[in-house]
């Protein structure tokens, strides 16, 4: 065995991107550069790694396994730069979190000084739908899940950062019965555009028909507040939708909130963790650093968010 690495940081960034295209451009490389890094890789090996199938490339289940070991040697290799941090009383590792989609709006405000005072702590942000980041924090893969509705059945600490309020929203120019905003059957045919099955987003928005008995009239389903809201503006129909997430489209008058019976719906967004966690140091930091300035952080960049 002569493998360097490289050819090992190369071969599992091919896995995880599942492209040499994709590993080429995340690594900086250029794609025969890839190329060359994963055959020197496998002529060590008597079997195959990778195959390609019908211009797709798959990993073989022996590939799948050396990924793993690969893996861990990377993850290892960097523990030793952490420790050689540590004993120089830096604080230094990696945090990782993985949030909801409408997280992104939020989030990054509560990292940003956090990163700026601790510049060798590496961050790992996966924003991604719900099921994922409820499977990522079940598998342990993560400190944090950034969330604004509880999953249901995982024993759980949390920590609130800011309040989460969702309103209807419609075009500037929509028309709706605006003598009905009171009543039940202001929904009477309102096209709705719906964020995809799974959504926290959605969950909230069906919640609330359910409650009050409303059965929805579903125009369009949508897989991203950016798709819902160019939705909204153009005039397709109306949504629920987190203000935080509508800054700029509020300011710029692009799209208006509906004063309907019910709204705003209040939740709130927190960062969980699985309640047996051993926290690492970094997050350990981490969650002082957020007990000690949520408030300050929710009115350098929130107090906007206030009015509405
Ligand atoms: P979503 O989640 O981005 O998946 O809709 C938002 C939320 O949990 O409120």
């Amino acid at each position: 065995m002569n493998f360097t690495f490289h050819q090992l940081t190369v071969f599992v960034e091919i896995v995880e991107k599942k492209s040499i295209t994709k590993a080429a451009s995340s690594l900086n490389l250029t794609q025969p550069a890839v190329s060359i890094q994963l055959k020197n890789f496998q002529d060590q090996f008597d079997l195959p790694l990778t195959e390609v199938v019908a211009r797709k490339l798959y990993i073989t289940d022996f590939g799948t396994e050396v990924y793993a070991i690969a893996r861990s040697i990377l993850q290892e290799a960097s523990s030793i730069e952490h420790k050689l941090a540590e004993r120089r009383g830096v604080l230094s590792g990696t945090l990782s979190i993985s949030s909801v989609s409408t997280g992104k709006y939020v989030l990054p405000y509560f990292l940003r000084e956090f990163l700026q005072q601790h510049p060798a702590v590496d961050l790992s942000l996966d924003v991604t739908n719900r099921d994922r980041v409820i499977q990522n924090l079940k598998n342990n893969e993560v400190d944090f899940s950034f969330v604004s509705i509880l999953p249901t059945g995982i024993p759980l600490h949390e920590e609130t950062l800011i309040a989460n309020k969702l309103h209807l929203i419609g075009s500037q120019d929509a028309k709706y019965p605006s003598t009905h905003l009171q009543k039940k059957n202001f929904f009477k045919n309102l096209p709705l555009i719906f964020r995809e099955e799974g959504s926290g987003t959605r969950i909230t928005m069906q919640r609330y028909f359910t409650r009050e008995r409303i059965e929805p009239r579903v125009r369009l389903q949508l897989t991203s507040n950016e798709a819902v809201k160019q939705a909204v503006i153009a005039g397709l129909g109306f949504s629920v939708i987190s203000v935080l997430s509508l800054k700029n489209e509020l300011q710029n008058n692009d799209v208006r909130i509906i004063p309907v019976k019910g709204f705003p719906i209040v939740s709130a967004w927190r960062l969980i963790w699985l309640r047996n966690k051993k926290l690492s140091g970094v997050a350990s930091a981490y969650l002082e650093f957020i007990r000690a300035h949520k408030k300050t952080i929710s009115r350098d960049y929130f107090s906007w968010a206030e009015k509405y």
